[in-house]
């Protein structure tokens, strides 16, 4: 028999939790047994973001911190006036006063707060479910924020009944889809976070054992992204940005984003990501028993504090990749997102990560990749096809009216990409390509390969024409633009290199000599003299396929890899980068664009906080969606045909 899957993990964890119930006062008890650091540690963290974004302190002592924002769309994606805002509430103690209650208040100029909204305060438990690792209690703070004004500036506070209050921030609610006028997104992957839960005041080998096991000082690169190689070219020795994560999510608001995607594996508490039961107890030797994942909750305090200063002021939209897999939290590892973040809760029942919402003109859909993986295959076929057939009638709902032209899906295991670690996922590919081909979707956001790729446009598995940077692409005739963003600031992976023992030809292809570029690098300014790879065109790439599937070296099950010739890789960038996507809609019949520009963090050499390495716009006929048999009509009819 094989390891226990996440779904009866987590309901044994249920069961210990049924039986040893936790309260408030219980959760303190836990807490305090661990030598009370990490606790402490987590309020110190949570308390210098609170103070720093303007909070004052109340009388029980504890502190708002990682506040975050969501949208709320109805059933159709349709965006309701409403928000959803999220924070995380920490005590030096790790408990809260009994009767603690919490109130959003919501104006329209700082100071000047008419509104207000109960909220909501859950407990987010694991009891004793991380073998040698910390008790997971940790408290949110949770509220809808209704009856706003489309389009208008609305600030917020977060008050406790204590007294304690946050420091004022503010939100543009989106416009009436028939108003809006141009706008930014941004979108990224695979983030993770550069300071692990700990307790500043010791380095990790002076902790106690009792602090060390109860989450204390990590070495880094286990609970954190600072594993970095010294040749790295910017997080690296000589490198120029020790923290791309937090360096890009800063430079993400210089670009003014009305919200940002992030396309799975987003903080990386389970840094194995493989979705197996939770154990700690070798963390310090960075790896977990066979059979299991390491696990930290507390990670989370460490992302939501890092992306404060961008997701209390603009929505972030939430994909799940494979380490978003908590093994401790049931509805299969997604259990822990439900509280953390704002899911929208319009998919599929049985998957949380599973949504759409449009905005202006332009339909996004959230896609559960681990649902689809042939690679790695914990949380496969768990929906049992319906998200396939959700995300196929969402699609074909767009594609039946004229309000959506534009269709942006995200998820994170790539249906076409060539990294060496990953690569494409066949079984990603199969249930996604047929759909998106035929329901003309214009792009689509991916992750799980950590560096930056984007193919020519793709319909029904081919390449239908070369879209160098510069391009403008007719995506309702040229097909789907996929893009790999897991640039997000996690330690980055190689291409693929030249065919060989480790990296197989594909069928047909006869190795030609050296690899001329190391790593098969092409974007804005670097192009390589000589072919890359092998051949004039082909990079030398695989595609995992579901069987013959065997378990790896942690015990998850795998597919096997295929190798493929590919010609569809055409912008390929190894280090930190992210997206930011300029949306222009239009009156009907006119053209509307949306230009993608690639924003890579801190290029060696330039001296710039960020370089633009690659831009391709993608036109469509405004008010021209509308599919039958197959083929973009000509819809509303008083909209003359071309
Ligand atoms: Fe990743
Ligand atoms: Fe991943």
């Amino acid at each position: 028999m094989g390891p226990i899957t996440v779904d009866e993990y987590a309901e044994r964890n249920t069961h210990l939790l049924n039986r040893h119930r936790i309260s408030r006062r219980t959760a303190l008890q836990a807490v305090t047994a661990g030598a009370g650091g990490l606790a402490y540690a987590q309020f110190r963290l949570a308390g210098a973001a609170f103070a720093a974004a303007g909070g004052k302190p109340g009388r029980a002592g504890v502190v708002i911190s990682g506040r975050h924002l969501s949208f709320l769309p109805g059933g159709d994606g349709g965006l309701r006036a409403a928000m959803a805002v999220t924070a995380q509430l920490v005590s030096s103690t790790g408990a809260l006063p009994k009767n603690l209650r919490a109130v959003v208040e919501v104006g329209r100029a700082p100071g000047e707060y008419g509104t207000r909204h109960d909220a909501e305060i859950r407990h987010l438990s694991g009891s004793d479910a991380i073998a040698g690792g910390p008790v997971c209690s940790q408290f949110y703070v949770k509220a809808v924020l209704g009856d706003l004004t489309p389009g208008a500036v609305h600030h917020y506070r977060i008050r406790l009944s204590d007294g304690t209050v946050t420091g004022d921030a503010h939100f543009t609610a989106a416009p009436a889809a028939a108003v809006a006028g141009p706008f930014t997104f941004t979108a990224f992957a695979d983030v993770g976070t550069h300071t692990a839960p700990t307790d500043p005041k010791h380095s990790w080998h002076q902790q106690p054992a009792a602090v060390l096991r109860d989450g204390g000082k990590w070495p880094a690169g286990v609970f954190d992204n600072n594993s970095y190689l010294g040749t790295d070219p910017v997080a690296g020795a000589t490198g120029t940005d020790p923290w791309p994560a937090v360096t890009q999510t800063g430079l993400m608001g210089t670009q003014k984003p009305v919200f940002t995607l992030l396309a799975g594996d987003i903080c990386y508490a389970n840094p194995s990501g493989s979705g197996l039961p939770a154990d700690d107890t070798m963390a310090m030797s960075r790896t977990a028993p066979p059979g299991t994942s390491l696990f930290n909750p507390y990670v989370w305090d460490v992302f939501l504090n890092q992306i404060e200063p961008q997701a209390a002021y603009t929505p972030w939209m939430f994909a799940t990749g494979n380490h978003d897999m908590e093994p401790i939290h049931g509805t299969h590892g997604y259990g822990g997102h439900v509280t953390r973040l704002d899911m929208p809760a319009n998919g599929p029942s049985g998957c949380p990560s599973v949504y759409r919402f449009t905005y202006a003109n332009v339909g996004f859909i959230s896609i559960d990749a681990n649902e689809l993986s042939a690679e790695l295959q914990t949380n496969t076929g768990y929906s049992r096809g319906a998200q396939v057939r959700w995300v196929e009638s969402a699609l074909k709902q767009w594609r039946s009216g004229t309000a959506v032209d534009f269709i942006v899906a995200f998820f994170h295991h790539c249906a076409y990409a060539t990294s060496h670690n990953h690569a494409s996922d066949g079984g990603v590919r199969d249930a996604l390509d047929p759909l998106f081909s035929r329901y003309r979707v214009d792009l689509a956001v991916q992750g799980h390969n950590h560096q930056f790729e984007r193919t020519d446009p793709i319909r029904f598995g081919k390449k239908t024409r070369s879209a160098p940077d510069g391009s403008t692409i007719r995506p309702a005739e040229d097909g789907v633009t996929y893009i790999c963003a897991g640039s997000g600031g996690r330690p980055r992976y190689p291409f693929r290199p030249a065919p060989g023992p480790e990296a197989p030809a594909p069928h047909g292809v006869k190795p030609a000599g050296a690899q001329a570029l190391a790593e098969g690098e092409r974007y804005r300014g670097y192009r390589p003299k000589k072919p890359e790879n092998t051949t004039e065109t082909v990079a030398n790439s695989y595609v995992w396929k579901a069987t013959p599937a065997k378990r790896g070296k942690g015990g998850q099950l795998n597919g096997t890899r295929v190798p493929e010739a590919v010609d569809w890789s055409q912008v390929r960038y190894d280090a930190y980068a992210f997206i930011a996507v300029d949306v222009k809609p239009a009156e009907p019949g006119k053209t509307t664009t949306m230009t993608i520009r690639t924003l890579a963090d801190a290029l060696p050499g330039t001296g710039k906080p960020y370089t633009e390495i690659d831009r391709i716009t993608l036109a469509r006929t405004a008010g021209r969606g509308v599919l039958t048999d197959g083929r973009t009509a000509c819809r509303p009819a008083h909209i003359p045909c071309t």
